[in-house]
Order: C-alpha cells, then structure tokens, then sequence
C-alpha cells in the first residue's frame, strides 16, 4: 500500500540524490484511554495509514526538510539546530534532530522528503509517525541505531521536551513496535507488552467525527493535572502511588471525599480504565469477543461521562453504531474530544457497517464522516 517508489523519484528530482526510504504507521487505540502517562497499561493497533520519509546525506552541513503534503521545504543548519519550536510542521522532524543532538550524535547534513495519509489532527497519531519515521530515517545516517521502545521514548521526548506536548508514550511506541495482525498491551511503566492477536474476521473500522482534535491544547493537560491530583491525594495517605496505576477503587472510596468532584472522576476513569484493558486482552486472547465488546462500551461511558474527554458528535457516532449489524464494540480513541471511534465488527458486515454508519451521521450532522475499514499493520521500518 505505502509504495516508497514515488517519495524515492520526488526525492531524487528535488535534491538529486538517492535517498532511503523508511515508513511509520499511525494508530488506533483498542482500549486503555488516558492511562499511559499514569504508567498503567493500553491496547493500540498500528494502522495502514503512515507516514514516508525519503533522506540522503548533504555536503553543505544544511538539513533541509520537504513535506509532500504541504508542499512546502524549510531549512536549518546541522551546526546551529534550533532551541525552541515555532508552531510549524517541521517542529516533529528538527525536534527529534534536536533530541538525537542532545543524546551525544552527531548531526550530520541531510535532504528530507516526508510524505504521509495519516489524516492530521484526527487522533490518529499522525505526529508520532512523523517522529518515529523521521528518527530512523536520521539514525540510520548517524549509524546509531535505536532499539524500538528507545527510540519510542526519544520521539515522546521529543513531545514533551521540543513541541511541548504533554503527552504520554503509547502512541511513538506502537508506531515504533506495531506488529502485523495483532494488538500490543503495553505496560506503560516498564514498557513491557503482549501481543493480543486480532482474528482475521474481524474488522476495525475507524469513524473520523470530522471534529478536530488536538493533544497541544488545553483540555488534555487539564484533564491530565486534574487526574493526577488526586493520584497526590492517595499518594499523600498511604505512599507508594506515585501514579494512578498504583491506586485502587478502595483508595478512592477512602480519600475521594477529599478530592475536588472533578479530580475523582478522572481518577475513577483512570483506575477502572487500566481493569478494563487488561481485562480487554485477556478477553480477545480467549476469543471471547461478546466481553471485549462490553469492556469497549463501559469504556467509552466512562471516558465520556467520568473523564469529560468525549464531545457530541463522538458520542452519537458510538451510539449510531450500537444497532448496525456485526458490531463487537465501538468507543472513542486517541486523546479525545473530537477524532475517531474505533468500532470492531465482523469482517463480513464491514462494508455495510460503514456505509451505514457514515449515512446516519450525514444525516444528523450534515458532515460527511471519513469512514475506514483497517487492518492490524506492522510497526516502522526501511521500505525497500
Ligand atoms: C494522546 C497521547 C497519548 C495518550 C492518549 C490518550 O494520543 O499522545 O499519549 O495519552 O492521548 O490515551
């Protein structure tokens, strides 16, 4: 599907070079919302929708970067990378130059073409492609190369430390260690995980609301702060929680009421979020798709109502879903507020599914939904 022959042909007439080309795939996550920065566990897929990055060595010590998609090259110097981010779609790729620099590697010259379909801003992790793809496409010039869960952690740096997004790690990490046909439950404080396979007649289909979604904005810190407020508040009592993968539901009973109203439901989300997930890949291990299905729905219920990450249109495109034959489970994905629902459905109704699904937001909202049907795909690697 992500044939690197054009990138490589757009990359040689541009820059006369040959370049190598490496791929990144974007992600979906099964179940697990809001929990990776409380180190507890999630349950991504990595998607058939990526990001393509051609690169050849420069003589010239400059790094010039083009992106197909916005038509556009910016450059900067090898020697004098830049301290701060300027709100542009090259803080993804300068940032991880930037954090490589600071790992001790030299940053050679280099020619960068990037081309990708991760939709932008839907919830996708189209920046986390961007990231992952662009550090092995470096790292493979500065001949150091980065075991996958590294280089996952140096793209999410890159997040919190360069673009200033306060995010956690799951996304670089599945794009970086996505495995074909299968979903990864990622333990998010050791980074340890298990492959839970998707069986091949199932099918997730991926509902773009169309609502622009965007992680730098102020309600994922809000939510973030306000979940971990109440991680301090346990903390506090009885030590040893110094994430919210360490409370439980009797820590909140005992300490809630001391809590602002706001802070113990983003915690209570938090808490039976990470039950529910692993609870989720035990489920699919033992095919038991009837359980997966209701751990999505109670998921969805609490990200919307206790964590206040949902918005209408996510809401309705879940409940629009309920009915539509061959649905397992649907549920809002990625950082909220807008994006995607990832529904899981019978391969066989797939087709149908979305069709009729798009046709009933159409009809309420008078937006055209994208609407995918994708496939469990493999994590990053050189196209060749
Ligand atoms: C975004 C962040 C992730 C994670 C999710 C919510 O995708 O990048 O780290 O926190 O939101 O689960």
């Amino acid at each position: 599907m992500h044939d690197p022959v054009v990138l490589r042909s757009k990359h040689l007439a541009r820059f006369q070079a040959e370049p190598v080309v490496f791929v990144a795939p974007g992600r979906v996550n099964l179940i697990g919302e809001h929990t990776d920065y409380a180190e507890g566990f999630v349950m991504p897929v990595a998607i058939d929708f990526a990001t393509l990055a051609a690169i050849s060595p420069r003589t010239d010590g400059k790094i010039v970067l083009y992106s197909e998609n916005f038509e556009e090259e910016k450059t900067f110097e090898a020697a004098a990378l830049p301290a701060a981010p300027s709100k542009h779609w090259s803080d993804y790729p300068i940032g991880v130059a930037v954090l490589l620099a600071g790992e001790g590697q030299t940053i050679p010259g280099f020619s960068l073409s990037i081309w990708g379909d991760v939709p932008l801003g839907s919830g996708l992790s189209s920046s986390a492609a961007l990231e992952v793809v662009t550090g092995l496409a470096i790292t493979s010039l500065t001949g150091v190369t980065y075991p996958g869960p590294v280089l996952a952690r140096l793209c999410q740096r890159v997040e919190n430390e360069f673009v200033g997004a306060n995010c956690g790690i799951m996304d670089q990490f599945i794009s970086a260690n996505g495995k074909e046909s299968h979903a990864l439950l990622l333990d998010c404080r050791d980074l340890s995980f298990k492959l839970a396979p998707i069986p091949a007649d199932i099918a997730i289909v991926i509902a773009n609301t169309m609502v622009k979604h965007s992680i730098a904005g102020g309600d994922y810190p809000t939510r973030r702060r306000e979940s971990e407020a109440a991680c301090a508040i346990i903390n506090g009592h009885r030590g040893g929680v110094p994430f919210l993968r360490d409370a439980t539901l009797e820590d909140l009973e005992k300490w809630g009421h001391e809590m602002e109203p706001k802070s113990y439901l983003r915690a209570k989300h938090v808490i039976t979020e990470d039950l529910r997930t692993v609870a989720a890949e035990k489920a699919l291990e033992e095919g038991n798709l009837a359980e997966v299905g209701r751990l999505m729905a109670e998921a969805h219920a609490s990200y919307s109502k206790d964590f206040e990450g949902s918005c209408p249109e996510a809401d309705a495109m879940v409940e629009m879903a309920q009915d539509l034959p061959g649905l397992i489970g649907a549920r809002l994905t990625g950082g909220g507020f807008g994006g995607c629902t990832v529904n899981l459905v019978q391969r066989d109704h797939a087709k149908a599914f979305a069709e009729k699904l798009g046709a009933r937001y159409f009809a309420k909202f008078g937006i055209q939904p994208q609407i995918h049907v994708c496939h469990a795909s493999g994590g990053a690697h050189r196209l060749d």
